[in-house]
């Protein structure tokens, strides 16, 4: 059995909507930071007949709904759809084995993690020598954001066009570039009532949507240079502008999608009094769930910490920039 590990990414620009919804092309690019942890690990092989086994964070079995299931076959259908006009025929099936230590459905981008590792073990137990970029492509055809943790570091998740192949990932810098920290407080586990793939497809009701698409590159292009320069100050205007334009898009959307809690609302006051009261290098971003991202620079980062373990309603994790999916 093949085995690969993979993590979480926190976007910076965030990836909501889609041009193709079977294929997850995205609407507009995106970019985030590959997290160092909490990681899943999945283990492949060919089988006669597809099958597959989860587990929880404690080792015990998971029992999978039939649609979590249909996702990760479907997963495997599209991928071996996309080899296929790459030229690569694949025969046969296969059985996987998942092991997660991410909390489900908390707006920490389990799926990322899930559909990232299981593109790269599909890779390396097809042995055809896919390039990172395919790899890419493969793992967004499960979840779009998973496109992004192929890569350590910084990274963009490009959309070159309307075939399956046309949209992927590029790194922009390693994980060594930059030492940031993204302290993850978590204000409850409820499961979220609508999973992102749902809400994509409501992306385009807001009358704000047409909007973000067009100002998307021009963040885009200054979150790049902001990550080039290691210049906080602007990575922090920039992406909490665009966090919060995101989460303005899915609460105008039909029906309206509400990630953020009150918790959420008050943790970001708190942050950004005490970031102005001890001039801290911190931002707070959010992808879909009331999940708060604290991104800081080595310096801020014992006093959000601090901050942080005093929210002791909150579950909390302390990452920092990882490497990427690959092959144990
Ligand atoms: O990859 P998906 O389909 O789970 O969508 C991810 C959407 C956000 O996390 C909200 C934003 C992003 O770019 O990661």
């Amino acid at each position: 059995m093949i085995r690969a590990v993979s993590t979480p990414n926190i976007a910076l620009i965030k990836y909501w909507g889609n041009r193709n919804e079977p294929f997850r092309l995205p609407a507009a690019d995106s970019l985030s930071m590959t997290l160092d942890t909490p990681n899943v690990e999945v283990g492949i092989d060919f089988a006669d007949t597809f099958s597959m086994q989860s587990f929880n964070p404690d080792g015990t079995e998971k029992n999978l709904s039939t649609q979590q299931m249909y996702r990760i076959e479907e997963h495997i259908g599209l991928m071996n759809t996309y080899l296929g006009s790459i030229g690569i025929r694949v025969k046969g099936n296969v059985t996987l084995q998942i092991h997660s230590h991410i909390p489900a459905s908390v707006g920490l981008a389990s799926s990322a993690a899930v559909f990232s590792g299981i593109a790269r073990a599909y890779s390396a137990l097809l042995d055809e020598g896919l390039t990172e970029q395919e790899i890419s492509v493969m793992s967004r055809l499960g979840s779009g954001s998973a496109s992004r943790t192929t890569y350590g570091g910084f990274v963009s998740m490009i959309v070159t066009g309307d075939g399956i192949g046309d949209s992927y990932a590029e790194q922009i810098a390693d994980e060594d570039h930059w030492k940031l920290s993204d302290i993850i407080l978590i204000p409850n586990r409820d499961e979220k009532k609508v999973g992102s793939t749902e809400g994509h497809a409501l992306a385009s009701t807001s009358p704000y949507f047409k909007q973000r698409i067009s100002d998307i590159p021009t963040r885009q292009a200054e979150c790049i240079n902001a990550i080039l320069k290691k210049d906080f100050e602007k990575l922090q205007s920039v992406s909490e502008i665009d966090a919060l334009d995101m989460h303005h898009v899915m609460e105008t959307s039909t029906p309206v999608l509400q990630y953020l809690s009150a918790e959420t609302h008050r943790i970001i006051d708190e942050v950004k009094a005490l970031r102005s009261a001890k001039h801290l290098e911190v931002l707070f971003t959010m992808d879909a769930g009331p999940t708060v991202h604290l991104l800081c620079t080595e310096d801020a980062k014992t006093e959000v910490l601090a901050y942080a373990k005093s929210q002791t309603q909150c579950t909390i994790f302390e990452t920092q920039i990882g490497p990427g999916s690959h092959i144990l």
